[in-house]
């Protein structure tokens, strides 16, 4: 979006909440080479919704925290993999897990660890323009690298996937992740430096189930009435292959946002599925790059959410739209038994995503939509010993491009600063001074969301003081759980409090816009022993 557009809005006050995300913001990308399919020429609804397998294994190895005891092992390979997106596209390249992307799901119960080696057996070549001028991404570095982080794991850092950590075609890591950690959506997803974005793009992602007995005692739909969501929107060319769209600088091809035009759930563009007229229990998963997906059911109807990226909601929350920025988990609950015989589309706002089909025959649900699921206890403020100040800073060039993006003002190679103790309490204060919606992620840990509060840019920019201008806002209710990604919304300080438990050691912090994090918007972080 140019100056002025953005100049516009904001004078109009038209910056509101359907406009502040990143949707329209500095598309400056070169036209396509090749021509891309225009998914509004497609039939829609002709294909199933696929549901991803759940992996299952049957092999036991040490664990590494107390060899005496045997943890499940599971072996998932990244490779390429062929699978079709549309009944009437050809088939697309995809790089998945095992022989599907999003790969295998994985569920175990809170306590229960296990092992996974990550295996990479990826061609030896990448199909997506790699920008070499990205730090970590250098001419010298291996074409095809991965590493895979698990997304809102309490993992130990030498199991997070840490983004240096990368290794190539023919090598693995065997992670540990013990799980101890309440009932809640987590999903794994590649983490290497200065290609997330690509391998992100070409498939490398799925879905990670934990659950425990609080969630069992709700009695919540479940089994083939649970059934997960993964979101993401995708370019293709007219050969069905994934197009990932360039600047017009061919020696810097980074773009500083990814927004495709086709909107994929588990993998197909415009899905079906057949449901029961009861309560089905869906779980979302904003899997994309950039974009933030507004989402709701063409008959208006409302549905409840009852738990966000780290677990259940204290209560279920009526809603009749859900936003989900990137990376964020949105756990809800759809009533179909008064809509029998009906057709519903999920949309995100005028966008179809995909279609409910009610069968007509009445059931029983056994199920429940209880009206308290799990207290969240509120940290309170005085629990924290540190209060961070984190500004969060776009650099443009002479015309207004976004050139790079930094948290803190620092660079990724530059020394650590956040560096907290184990088990104290902390704030972090997102003051966001870009005019972008940022999803802010940190590793290991899980945080709530203290406000939000607008105050003036410039004098933080020129004094380095902060002038609030409105309010604090408190989190909207089906963000008052816990979480671990966070909307920073621009021009405003989002504030949130974290417990940093579990390990010691290096983690990171980043935005979830997957461009961002590439392009510098992703610092370490030390979480550090009490002396
Ligand atoms: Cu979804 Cu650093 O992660
Ligand atoms: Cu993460
Ligand atoms: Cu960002």
């Amino acid at each position: 979006m140019s100056t002025t557009r953005r100049k516009f809005l904001q004078q109009s006050g038209l910056v509101s909440a359907s406009l502040i995300f990143p949707q329209a913001l500095h598309i400056r990308h070169t036209p396509p080479v090749r021509p891309l399919i225009d998914p509004n020429s497609l039939a829609q609804f002709v294909d199933a919704l696929p549901i991803p397998e759940i992996a299952r294994t049957t092999e036991y190895r040490p664990s590494p925290a107390n060899p005496a005891a045997k943890l499940p092992y599971y072996r998932f390979v990244m490779r390429q993999v062929e699978s079709k997106v549309h009944r009437d596209m050809k088939p697309t390249r995809f790089w998945g897990f095992g022989s599907s992307s999003p790969g295998p799901t994985l569920e175990t119960r809170s306590g229960q660890g296990l092992l996974v080696e990550w295996v990479n057996e990826l061609p030896a070549t990448h199909f997506l323009p790699i920008d070499h001028n990205i730090h970590g991404a250098e001419a010298d570095k291996p074409e095809v690298r991965a590493v895979v982080h698990l997304h809102g794991a309490k993992a130990p850092p030498e199991s997070d996937g840490y983004p240096e950590n990368w290794y190539v075609p023919g090598k693995s890591a065997l992670y540990h992740y013990p799980n101890n950690q309440d009932a809640a959506m987590l999903w794994y997803h590649d983490h290497t430096l200065g290609i997330n974005r690509l391998n992100v793009v070409a498939g490398l992602l799925g879905v990670f189930i934990v659950r425990d007995a609080v969630e069992d005692s709700l009695n919540l739909p479940s089994g083939k009435y649970e059934i997960p969501l993964v979101i993401y929107d995708r370019m293709f060319d007219e050969q069905s292959q994934i197009y990932y769209p360039v600047s017009p600088d061919p020696k810097a091809p980074w773009v500083p946002e990814f927004f495709g035009d086709a909107i994929l759930v588990n993998g197909k563009l415009f899905p079906y599925l057949e449901v029961e007229p009861r309560r089905y229990r869906f779980r979302v998963l904003n899997g994309a790059n950039g974009r933030f997906f507004h989402l709701s059911l063409s008959n208006g109807q409302t549905f409840h959410q009852i738990g966000t990226d780290q677990g259940l909601l204290p209560a279920p929350v009526p809603l009749d739209h859900v936003l989900v920025a990137p990376s964020e988990r949105a756990d809800l609950i759809v009533d179909f038994t008064d809509h029998a015989g009906e057709q519903i589309v999920v949309k995100n706002d005028a966008f179809t995503v995909m279609q409910f089909r009610v069968g007509k025959q009445k059931t029983k649900d056994p199920s429940s939509l209880p009206s308290a699921l799990r207290p969240v206890p509120k940290i309170p403020e005085s629990e924290a010993a540190k209060t961070r100040m984190l500004p969060l800073i776009e650099i443009d060039d002479l015309v207004q491009n976004p050139v790079t993006m930094l948290l803190n003002r620092a660079h990724w190679n530059m020394p650590v600063t956040e560096d907290p103790i184990l088990n104290s309490v902390e704030i972090w204060n997102l003051i966001n001074l870009t005019n972008d919606s940022h999803p802010i992620h940190l590793h290991l840990v899980r945080f709530q969301i203290l406000d939000r509060r607008r105050f003036e840019p410039f004098t933080f920019k020129v004094r380095g003081e902060l002038k609030y201008t409105g309010n604090p806002v408190p989190p909207d209710p089906n963000e008052a759980g816990w979480k671990d990604t966070v909307r920073a919304d621009p021009g405003m300080v989002t504030r949130i409090i974290v417990h940093f438990e579990g390990f010691v050691g290096r983690y990171v912090w980043h935005c979830h816009i997957l461009e961002h994090e590439d392009n510098e918007m992703m610092r370490p972080y030390d979480v550090i022993a009490a002396r």
